[in-house]
């Protein structure tokens, strides 16, 4: 028997089935009630219980704490993959063979330099202008270099748009950092992979050739597994939205860095570790807590609209912490986040609102333990989500189901009026 939901309406009588697949009812066939003329529609700030898209990239259980790319859960994937071969699966579907993974990894090394002139438009920010600002205009830019990727609809250019953005995004992001601290820009080298490339293109001084302990390679290949692709989330959104109306990626993933930026999402990190240094020590964790549950401040780094449960990326984060400060040594606030945490796992404010440690909580204290400046760190998070939004731009442009997206909304203000004159005005 099919599934269905019947709906009456006892004010006029009026009913409907309305069919039920795959969980969801289509939105629009309520339109078929008429509320005083206006077809019934339904009202959903921040997209709480709407489906947009099918998708077949990331798979989130939320109660259960479950995250999958492709099919494949999160923690095997950070424990065996590389960013390039979880990107690689992110865009095909499929992991890499060892001759797909190698192809791959040599048309990214061979799209990592910036186009000449974009090094102009760098040089005119501020020398203070945050990273995130610079990643974003400067992706924006990338379209008047590549046009051809408004030719979405050819597999080819997709492809090759897809690939220099991806390879292009360390760099963009390592010359947006040492712009900020004036030093000379380093530019890629084909001898290294991905993470270790962008670690000598951020950090590398005098010395003939930069080379990272590889416990620290391996940390920046785990973090950027584990962001790269996090379904319909803000950013995603943002892209797939600006996506609707015909554009390029470069101009889609430029709104979604935009949407990243927020302190609510991608900003979450830079805002933990500055309430870490507020806190200070652990003593004044209690004191902290009570601030949180009377409404004062939000625990940043808790929380999350879809895991109502641990967040399956800070359990793999926080076994990263360990390994990246046997490095670097250990970072005292350390101690603070695990006190937060512990109060965050017992205390009924938290529990009853199933408020758990998500992705940001311990990834700042690693950035920062690499040497990263707050403000770089949403930049660590936008550059490996950029294949999660090209996965999710190419579903789109391919999804036949897909239209602009253009919300409805309820109009509250005033109605028809007449023109006032200025000498009439009070
Ligand atoms: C992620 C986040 C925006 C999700 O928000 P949301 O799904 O809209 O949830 P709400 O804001 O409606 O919160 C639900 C309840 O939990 C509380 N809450 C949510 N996150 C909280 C936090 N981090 N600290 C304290 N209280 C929090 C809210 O005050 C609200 O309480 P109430 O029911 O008494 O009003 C939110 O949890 C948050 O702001 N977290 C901190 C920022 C962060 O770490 N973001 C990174 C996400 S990966």
């Amino acid at each position: 028997m099919a599934d269905i939901l019947q709906i009456r309406r006892p004010a006029s009588g009026t009913e409907a089935e309305l069919a039920i697949t795959e969980a969801t009812i289509r939105a629009t066939e309520l339109r078929q009630f008429d509320i005083g003329g206006e077809p019934l529609a339904t009202f959903d700030p921040g997209f709480m219980n709407t489906a947009v898209c099918h998708s077949a990239i990331t798979y989130i259980d939320g109660d259960a704490g479950v995250l999958e790319y492709r099919g494949y859960p999160i923690a095997e994937l950070a424990e065996h993959s590389t960013y390039l071969e979880v990107a690689y699966l992110l865009l095909n579907g499929e992991l890499p063979n060892p001759t797909q993974l190698a192809d791959w990894e040599s048309q990214v090394t061979e799209h990592r330099t910036l186009p000449d002139k974009l090094k102009t438009v760098l040089a005119g920010f501020p020398y203070d202008a945050h990273p995130m600002t610079i990643l974003m205009a400067s992706v924006a830019a990338f379209y008047s270099f590549y046009p051809d990727a408004r030719n979405f609809d050819d597999p080819a250019a997709r492809s090759l748009n897809i690939t220099r953005l991806i390879a292009k995004m360390p760099t963009l992001a390592a010359f947006a950092y040492r712009k900020g601290k004036a030093r000379p820009y380093v530019n890629p080298d084909d001898s290294y992979g991905y993470c270790h490339n962008f670690l000598a293109m951020l950090f590398k001084q005098a010395e003939r050739r930069y080379v990272a302990d590889p416990r620290l390679i391996r940390a920046m290949e785990v973090l950027f597994i584990l962001h790269a692709d996090h379904e319909q989330n803000c950013s995603t959104n943002a892209v797939r939205s600006v996506a609707s109306s015909g554009n390029d990626l470069y101009t889609c993933a430029s709104a979604g860095i935009g949407a990243l930026h927020g302190p609510l999402h991608g900003g979450a990190n830079e805002a933990v570790l500055k309430m870490l240094r507020e806190i200070r020590t652990v003593d004044r964790v209690p004191e902290f807590i009570e601030g949180v549950k009377a409404g004062k401040v939000r625990m940043m780094g808790f929380g999350h609209r879809v895991y109502k449960n641990y967040d399956p990326r800070a359990k793999i984060i926080k076994k990263s912490v360990e390994d990246v400060f046997e490095v670097t040594g250990v970072n005292p606030l350390l101690e603070v986040a695990k006190e937060l945490e512990r109060y965050g796992l017992e205390d009924e404010y938290f529990v009853k609102r199933r408020l758990y440690p998500n992705v940001d909580f311990y990834s700042g204290l690693i950035y920062e333990a690499l040497g990263f400046p707050p403000e770089m760190f949403t930049v660590l998070f936008a550059i490996p989500r950029t294949s999660g939004w090209a996965a999710q731009y190419q579903e789109f442009i391919t999804d036949s189901e897909q239209k602009i997206a253009r919300p409805k909304q309820i109009y509250t203000g005033s109605r028809t009026r007449s023109y006032v004159p200025m000498e009439e005005r009070d």
